[in-house]
């Protein structure tokens, strides 16, 4: 065997490998192979045979949640910081991440010590920004991205919050290679990681995200990690959704939703108050009711439908799978007549928000149909139910509670797949068909069905 002193990693997804090459064989991304030197690494400690424990002989301290006074936030990880864990908060640039987590930090730190280590921004800029939010007097500050200095700084001082902004910009001498490279990110987060166990810190560490969604590069970051939330939202709407992708505490994908205001982020505890409304007589519009882990979300659904000359006409989806939707206007085509060969087709979900649950199937196929014939969906109504290729609806998940959202929000009626449960405060439309959902939710459409 040759000694690989240098490895090449990719950026992408954190192969590695022991040669240069064009393309990674991890992920097929070109030009993404970086060099990273590893770490001289201390091997030996802790190889002798251990006794395992039978599961009831563990002893378990009753893990009291750090609220962060956020309520939103809370909710996503699962009711608040779990002492010791280590979070990964990932999003674009400018979506609020720094925000989110001084917000939290000023509200922890009246009863906890709270730390911010910034390798961002300065000292200054924090305090400036903190100010402007209205609070955060109590919270230690640490302009640093030496990764030795940051660790030891928390051995000692042992702050029970920990905030790390970014984990791009933390630098490590002993390995080799640039902040924010593949070999710096990981070794920052496996050390991060020690320290948060053995110091009993809660560690929330900022990662940028690339273009594409992924946490910058360190794919290999999200396994390491006990959560994984991601920030998102358009930077020029003022609304902000926080989904956990990934949570060893709690449930994932549940969901929180924020407004950016002039006084920062402001939980929004009613979303589908917010996302769940259209304009009656309006055509292209279809109110959803999807399940965002244990919460049933109201959402509008727009779709818009041209005609195109184009042979591969676009299917151009906002907050929907591309996929998904290309699913679904295929068996809008096949089993409920409405033909979108010569036609675009553009989908979007208000609020920015994306739904990635099956039952918003038939909102999604509504709105399309509504667009296609011009004709609006009958007011005051929601739409669930998974779709099957042949242009059957399939019963959706926790209909009871979806139902429950629906008669809260004033909907009158809700089309739902057949067998679904009743509830109290709306009218169920039962359908087994794309067809005749069709024909129930447009006004037109149930003349020619008949
Ligand atoms: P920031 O938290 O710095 O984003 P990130 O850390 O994710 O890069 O802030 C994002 C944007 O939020 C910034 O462009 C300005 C805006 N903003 C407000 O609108 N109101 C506020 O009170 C604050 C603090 C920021
Ligand atoms: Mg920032």
């Amino acid at each position: 065997m040759a000694k690989t002193s240098v490895k090449f990693a990719c950026t992408e997804c954190g192969q590695s490998t022991a040669r240069w090459l064009g393309k990674c064989p991890g992920c097929g991304s070109f030009g993404t192979l970086v060099e990273e030197t590893p770490p001289a690494s201390a091997a030996g400690s802790g190889s002798g045979a251990k006794k395992p424990l039978r599961l009831d002989e563990v002893e378990v301290e009753a893990a009291t949640r750090i609220p962060s006074g956020l309520a939103e936030l809370d909710r996503v990880l699962g009711g608040g910081i779990v002492p010791a864990s280590l979070v990964l908060v990932g999003g674009e640039p400018g979506v609020g991440k720094s925000t989110l987590l001084l917000m939290a930090l000023a509200s922890i730190s009246r009863d906890r010590r709270a730390l911010l280590v910034t390798g961002e921004e300065s000292a200054a800029q924090v305090k400036l920004r903190a100010e402007r939010l209205g609070g955060g007097a109590d919270v230690e500050i640490l302009a640093e991205t030496s990764l030795e200095a940051i660790c030891a700084t928390l051995e000692t001082e042992r702050p029970e919050v920990c905030v790390i902004d970014s984990v791009q910009t933390l630098w490590s001498s002993e390995v080799g290679s640039a902040p924010g490279s593949v070999g710096q990110v990981r070794e920052a987060a496996a050390r991060l990681l020690r320290v948060a166990k053995e110091s009993g810190v809660a560690m929330l560490l900022v990662g940028h995200v690339t273009k594409d969604g992924a946490v910058a590069g360190p794919r290999v970051l999200e396994h390491l990690v006990d959560c994984v939330l991601q920030f998102e939202g358009e930077r020029y709407h003022a609304h902000r959704v926080l989904r956990a992708s990934k949570n060893r505490f709690g449930s994932t994908n549940e969901l929180g939703v924020f407004e950016m205001t002039g006084a920062g982020l402001v939980g929004v505890p009613n979303p589908s108050e917010l996302f769940g409304r259209t304009v009656d007589g309006e055509a292209g519009s279809a109110v959803a009711c999807a399940l965002e882990g244990t919460r049933p979300l109201l959402l509008e659904v727009q779709a818009l439908v041209s005609p195109t000359d184009l042979a591969m006409p676009r299917r151009v989806a906002t907050g929907v799978d591309p996929k998904r939707l290309a699913m679904i206007v295929a068996v809008l085509a096949r089993h409920a007549r409405v033909p979108l060969g010569q036609a675009d087709v553009f989908v979007n979900v208000a609020g920015g928000v994306r739904i990635d649950e099956p039952g918003a199937d038939l909102a999604v196929a509504l709105a399309i149909a509504s667009a296609a014939r011009g004709v609006p969906v009958q007011p005051a109504t929601a739409a669930f139910g998974e779709l099957g290729l042949t242009g059957r609806l399939r019963p959706a998940a926790q209909a009871r509670r979806r139902l429950e959202e629906c008669a809260k929000l004033g909907v009158r009626t809700v089309l739902v797949p057949t067998e679904s449960p009743k509830a109290k405060g709306v009218r169920v439309v039962e359908a087994d068909t794309l067809r005749r959902a069709l024909g129930a939710a447009l006004a037109e459409a149930a003349r020619e069905a008949a």
